[in-house]
């Protein structure tokens, strides 16, 4: 049985004194279930990278994982800008989104740069969320499964199978992030199934259904429950309803599978 995970993709939100804030209150509201949740649910909040001291600080001893939204595949060196694996395990991070549409699209980053970072987080016993989605024009054109599954391959490329059950994929489609345009359970179910088709072509049945696959794209707390109840939704990449305290545990309470 796969545990859930309900990750928090803060985007570029936040101040640090905010997110301290938005911290204590989540503790609050989640840290008093820990025990019940964590029987089959991991929580994770991924906050902008300047913002990860404070965060960490704010999550001593918290139930809750912390996360980076992304990192360069090199451990240092001549990279302006960029920060590695091993400076976000300082901090006591253990997740690293991947391939997020918004690093697809709107800073230009491939396949072939998203393999490399997954690679690298693997090697660094980091826990690597790839996402994967089509485009609007993508959907319409009835080519979601052939974009979905190319990214899903290219970005596993290399992936040692041992190692495969360590990743989380999160199918995210374009279209329904940010917008309220949730895709239906259905919808997401049946691409989540090709995925795991995929999954175990690539690294075997056994490995193939221990990786969890996320759902994101305007995730409230109001869909939360059907999207999760699919066989092959795995839990939750949420953006903007994990900005505030309140909506973002109401997620994470999602009804048990
Ligand atoms: P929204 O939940 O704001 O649609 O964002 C989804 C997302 O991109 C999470 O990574």
């Amino acid at each position: 049985m796969r545990r859930m995970l309900i990750a928090g993709n803060w985007k570029m939100n936040l101040t640090a004194n905010e997110a301290r804030a938005v911290i204590a209150a989540l503790r609050a509201e989640i840290d008093r279930d820990a025990a019940a949740l964590a029987r089959d649910r991991d929580v994770m909040i991924a906050p902008p990278a300047v913002i990860i001291p404070a965060a960490s600080q704010a999550l001593a001893g918290s139930s809750i994982a912390l996360g980076a939204q992304n990192m360069h595949f090199e451990d240092k060196g001549a990279f302006t800008g960029e920060v590695s694996a091993p400076m976000l395990k300082g901090f006591g991070v253990t997740h690293v989104i991947v391939g997020h549409s918004e690093r697809r699209h709107v800073f230009g980053e491939t396949d072939e740069l998203i393999n490399r970072k997954v690679i690298a987080a693997l090697r660094h016993g980091m826990v690597p969320i790839l996402c994967v989605g089509e485009t609007q024009e993508e959907h319409d054109g009835g080519r979601t499964a052939e974009v979905v599954l190319a990214q899903l391959q290219n970005g596993l490329a290399g992936v040692d199978q041992a190692q495969g059950d360590r990743i989380v994929v999160a199918y995210e489609p374009v279209w329904a992030i940010g917008t309220g345009r949730t895709a239906t359970p259905e919808l997401a179910e049946n691409v989540h199934g090709a995925i795991r088709e995929s999954l175990r072509a690539q690294m075997g049945p056994e490995k193939a259904d221990s990786v969890r696959i996320l759902y994101g794209g305007s995730v409230t707390a109001d869909n939360v429950d059907s999207l999760v109840s699919k066989p092959n939704i795995d839990g939750a990449l949420v953006g903007g309803a994990s900005l505030k305290a309140d909506s973002f545990a109401r997620i994470v309470r999602a009804k048990a599978r």
